[in-house]
């Protein structure tokens, strides 16, 4: 198979869909492989380290688009690479299709084979492919909180972890899931009082085992957010429905609980976003403020941590990228449940639920889609 990698182009992404090492045992499964110039360079891969591994590197993205049977990349097609993506072809990447009518529109347009890395499950019900970006946004969360804190950010000049003789900050975390563990562990590193909510009581029975008393854990509902946000200097939201639309759990009425300068961090962005207020922003301008409370918003913060976020992601996808090129999407997904849970739209039809019941379009069944 024609495995292609094209250079990211949304607003600072420097990932990139291949690394070196998954480019080079892709070749040694008797693949082709074919990387866009400087498609490497932000997350510290040059040209030169995927030709001495015997990858061709291509002069644009038209090339890769034109020529790869399966494209492998990292963020949902830009609506420039979306017109290039065609029936019979595979695409490889995230997506995050629910609260995204015109990528939607575009790819069953296309007609493109797209399989969504968010989706991709395993044998325990988590996601795998989407977890290494999670545990580096779940890192990065409570970082980029602090730095909102700031008075030159508009933020109410609080200091995460206090002094001596003067308190923390006080953080709220909704979610206990990857994000919302990660996020946990660098806030209370950084020495804030840390509270964590979730809707699922083993996960914070986990928790609360896992951290010994450092941090607070609450079952999330509606009295208890609200209790909270009058008290909280950072609400970090990482809630996650698979594949659907985030639930708003913030509402902007509610801004006026939280103190002037407070920070919102919605990591969930990528999923339309769990506070009323959200609204996606990029690395360039992270931050903006409704009603006195500061909100960050990214939606591809692993983006800002390219190196590790690279290896990282391409450590996960590799066997999955390399069961597609070496079997063909359909036997791949016959022969992998997981695999085949990644399937979000092929020739035209959308083949995952949620997906369809947040934008109203009719859904064929994956299985179904094998049979087309
Ligand atoms: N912005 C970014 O750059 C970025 C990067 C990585 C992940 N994400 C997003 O972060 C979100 C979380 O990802 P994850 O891997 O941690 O998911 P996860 O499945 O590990 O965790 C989600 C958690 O949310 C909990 N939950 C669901 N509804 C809830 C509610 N009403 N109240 C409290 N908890 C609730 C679930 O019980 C689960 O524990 C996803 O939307 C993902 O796409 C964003």
């Amino acid at each position: 198979m024609l495995i292609g990698c094209p250079k990211e182009i949304k607003n600072q992404e420097y990932r990139v869909g291949m690394t070196p090492a998954a480019a080079q045992e892709a070749i040694a499964h008797g693949h082709k492989v074919i990387i866009e110039t400087n498609a490497g360079t932000g997350a510290g891969f040059v040209d030169d380290a995927y030709t001495a591994i015997g990858a061709e590197i291509v002069g644009s993205a038209a090339d890769v688009f034109a020529r790869a049977d399966m494209v492998v990349k990292v963020k949902e097609p830009q609506p420039i690479e979306r017109k290039q993506l065609r029936e019979g072809q595979i695409l490889f990447t995230y997506l995050h299709l629910a609260p995204d009518p015109e990528q939607t529109r575009d790819l069953l347009a296309s007609g493109v084979t797209a399989i969504a890395y968010e989706t991709v499950t395993d044998r325990n019900g988590g996601l795998p492919l989407l977890a290494p970006m999670s545990e580096v946004a779940g890192r990065l969360a409570p970082q980029s909180g602090a730095w909102a804190l700031q008075k030159a950010n508009g933020g109410s000049g609080v200091l995460l972890g206090g002094v001596p003789g003067v308190r923390p900050a006080n953080v709220a975390i909704i979610s206990g899931g990857v994000v919302g563990t990660a996020a946990a562990r660098v806030a209370v590193g950084m020495g804030a009082n840390v509270t964590v909510l979730d809707r699922s009581v083993p996960r914070l029975s986990y928790l609360d085992d896992v951290f010994m008393g450092r941090l607070t854990t609450q079952y999330s509902d509606k009295g208890a957010v609200a209790e909270l946000l009058e008290r909280m200097d950072m609400v970090i939201g990482a809630v996650l429905i698979p594949g659907a639309a985030a639930p708003k759990l913030v509402s902007r009425d509610q801004l006026g609980l939280m103190k002037p300068g407070s920070v919102l961090v919605d990591v969930a962005i990528d999923q339309g976003g769990c506070f009323e207020t959200s609204k996606a922003t990029t690395h360039d301008d992270p931050i903006y403020e409704v009603d006195g409370i500061i909100h960050y918003c990214v939606a591809n913060m692993p983006g800002a941590v390219a190196r590790t976020s690279t290896i990282a992601l391409g450590n996960a996808t590799m066997p999955f990228m390399l069961a597609l090129a070496d079997k063909g999407w359909k036997q791949a997904c016959e022969d992998d449940e997981n695999l085949l849970n990644g399937l979000n739209t092929h020739a035209g039809k959308l083949t995952y639920y949620a997906v369809g019941k947040a934008l109203g379009i009719d859904v064929v069944s994956p299985k179904m889609a094998l049979k087309m």
